[in-house]
């Protein structure tokens, strides 16, 4: 790849803490890198930075704090690990303002993302909530990953970030169509319109003003949260055929479209696998602490996917 094009950044959110986000982002980050892409994994957890843990490093001295700080660049933060390829580059631990950036501080961090030499991937682990900075990680991102587990509890939060990253996407693109006065509804609790979905919003901008409505919904059909489905049981999964992820995460794709309308994609199932906690407890990443682990094997799956992507996106650019 040339030197000087802005790197791909992958972001991998969900809603609630403990889904898997730490897993999926530093161990896509080890695959990717093995695969030949030269990796940045940043730890955007500002609150609760680990994923040094799971790369079975020492947490680094300079983390994002000083690049939000402004005491050095993101390349200056990034620090070599034990695999050929990636860098990492330690969120913020307990540093309480650099937890919360303000704008132009957070403004200045994203702009330099997709910008440090060497890089061709990016990968982000996101915090847990829906907090303006996880949102604006989530959505700066080319691919922007949701990890779900088959649980109520964590369809209904992954369906709350999905439509709290809707909504502030939305907010980005209100001045520049004039749509301000039907947002300012659509967020007030009880509003006259009936907006309470992504899908009665871009309805209600349409029955306002036809031509707006189509450009608005063009603008957030680029919105395309792709969903890995984590810890899945035996019976969640697909079948042994490698595009089949089962019905359980279609479902949860097909509500997405339907209900938010939002164009949600499968990226891939996770099994429940014992591998994890003991990967987890030896601090290293699944590539070295169980290469043969089913949950091993189905994050190669989502590798490869991602990397097809890319290289698509690639020749594209
Ligand atoms: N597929 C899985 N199989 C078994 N345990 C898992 C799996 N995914 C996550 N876990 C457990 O959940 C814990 C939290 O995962 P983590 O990636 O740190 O979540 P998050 O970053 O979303 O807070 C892991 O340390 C592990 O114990
Ligand atoms: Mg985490």
């Amino acid at each position: 790849m040339s030197e000087g094009r802005a790197a791909r950044i992958i972001a991998v959110g969900g809603g609630k803490g403990g889904v898997g986000k730490t897993l999926v982002s530093t161990n896509l980050a080890v695959a990717l890198a093995a695969r030949g892409q030269r990796v940045l994994l940043i730890d955007a957890d500002l609150g609760g930075a680990n994923a040094h843990t799971i790369l079975g490093i020492a947490p680094p001295l300079a983390t994002l704090s000083d690049v939000v700080e402004r005491k050095a660049s993101l390349d200056e933060v990034a620090v070599a690990t034990p695999f050929a390829n990636l860098r990492f580059v330690s969120g913020a631990l307990d540093d309480i303002s650099a937890a919360n950036p303000n704008h132009s501080a957070k403004m200045r961090l994203l702009r330099q993302l997709g910008r440090v030499d060497g890089v061709d991937v990016v990968v982000l682990d996101l915090g847990a909530g829906t907090s303006f900075n996880t949102l604006d990680f989530f959505l700066i991102a080319h691919t922007s990953i949701l990890v779900v587990l088959p649980e109520p509890t964590s369809v209904e939060n992954a369906y709350r970030f999905l439509k709290a990253a809707f909504f502030r996407r939305l907010a980005v693109v209100e001045k520049a169509y004039g749509i301000g006065d039907i947002l300012e509804i659509a967020r007030s609790q009880r509003n006259e319109l009936g907006v309470h979905t992504p899908a009665d919003l871009l309805a209600a901008i349409e029955k306002k003003n036809p031509d707006v409505g189509r450009q608005v919904r063009a603008q957030m059909a680029r919105f395309e949260p792709r969903l890995i489905l984590n810890q899945a049981l035996p019976g969640e999964l697909g079948s042994d055929h490698p595009d089949d992820d089962g019905m359980v995460a279609r479902d949860m794709a097909s509500a997405c479209r339907r209900f938010l309308g939002i164009p949600a994609r499968v990226l891939g199932v996770l099994p429940e696998d014992d591998a994890v906690r003991r990967a987890v407890r030896a601090r290293k990443p699944l590539a070295v602490a169980a290469p043969d682990a089913p949950v091993k094997r189905a994050l190669d799956v989502v590798a490869d996917r991602l990397l097809a992507e890319l290289t698509t996106a690639g020749v594209a650019a």
